[in-house]
């Protein structure tokens, strides 16, 4: 099957997205994540292959470099809640989402340094009192080592539809107020108007969706402050002159805006703090 004509333009038959999306579909990993996603990327991998078996394996393995490769095979999700829902107090509170947030590398890797960071993060902020968390994957459960305004609302967002689901309902047996979207950023950013947004090492990954992405993100982001950061190292643990090289790239990001930036940095993260109004 060859999906250009001999004019050497793209012709994507509906049969083959049609294909691509069913085995999709049937795969417990990819059923879940945002079907404007899937489809873009299917669409995109079906006019590079052959076969609509290889745009299905392409397919699978883009989503599992954005996403699935991030996260732990198994997600409990019914057991997660039930743990949190028995926890009796604060610490328990705390120690149950401490246990969940590992299941997600982003998160992993900061738990070593959770209080520090919000501390520094939030230092020479005003009292916070609505957050946008895009990208979010697990990082909503840590709003209790977040020092927000009594009652401040948490809007999160990302792919997954179930993970965004178990977080709505977790955020509420916290007792914080919020919602959560299953949305994909690297088209639609989200709208909400917020004191505080958190892009955290979440541009790489929207960048190999969308080069423009990034930039876009950050422009359109309605909030006073932005904190976005990038990963020190890679999944592998390996550093490479990361830092360095997202820098740079963050700089160019940003090249043209009038915003102060505030930069810190941690063992396996670099933070810039953007006051965007
Ligand atoms: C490196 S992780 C960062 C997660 C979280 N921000 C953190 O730092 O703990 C990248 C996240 O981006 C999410 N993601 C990938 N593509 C996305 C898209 N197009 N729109 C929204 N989220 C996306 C993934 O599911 C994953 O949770």
């Amino acid at each position: 099957m060859r999906f250009v004509n001999r004019k050497g333009k793209l012709r994507v038959p509906t049969d083959a997205l049609e294909v691509v999306m069913a085995a999709l579909a049937a795969s417990p990993k990819y059923v879940d994540v945002a079907p404007d996603l899937v489809r873009r990327l299917a669409v995109g991998e079906i006019a590079k292959r052959r076969t609509a078996k290889e745009a299905t394996k392409a397919t699978k393995e883009k989503l599992h470099q954005i996403g699935g490769a991030f996260l732990s095979p198994s997600l409990p999700y019914a057991r997660w809640l039930a743990d949190l829902r028995a926890a009796p107090d604060a610490v328990a509170q705390r120690a149950v989402c401490t246990a969940i947030m590992a299941n997600h590398t982003s998160m992993r890797e900061r738990l070593p340094f959770l209080t520090d960071f919000y501390a520094a993060i939030f230092a020479d902020l005003p009292p916070i009192h609505s957050v946008l968390d895009v990208a979010c994957g697990l990082h909503p459960l840590a709003a209790l080592w977040m020092p927000l305004a009594p009652g401040a609302a948490y809007h999160a967002s990302d792919i997954y539809g179930s993970m965004m689901g178990f977080l709505g309902e977790a955020l509420g047996v916290l007792g914080i107020a919020g919602q959560t979207t299953w949305a994909d950023a690297s088209v639609t950013p989200p709208r909400t108007a917020v004191d505080l947004a958190f892009v955290l090492k979440a541009l790489p990954t929207l960048e190999q969706l969308d080069r423009d992405a990034g930039r876009r993100l950050l422009l359109r982001i309605d909030a006073r402050y932005l904190v976005v950061s990038f990963p020190r190292q890679s999944l592998g643990g390996r550093q490479k002159g990361m830092s360095a090289f997202y820098e740079a790239h963050f700089q160019e990001l940003i090249v043209d805006q009038p915003w102060d930036v505030r930069r810190l940095t941690f063992p396996t993260e670099l933070v810039f703090i953007i006051a965007k109004r």
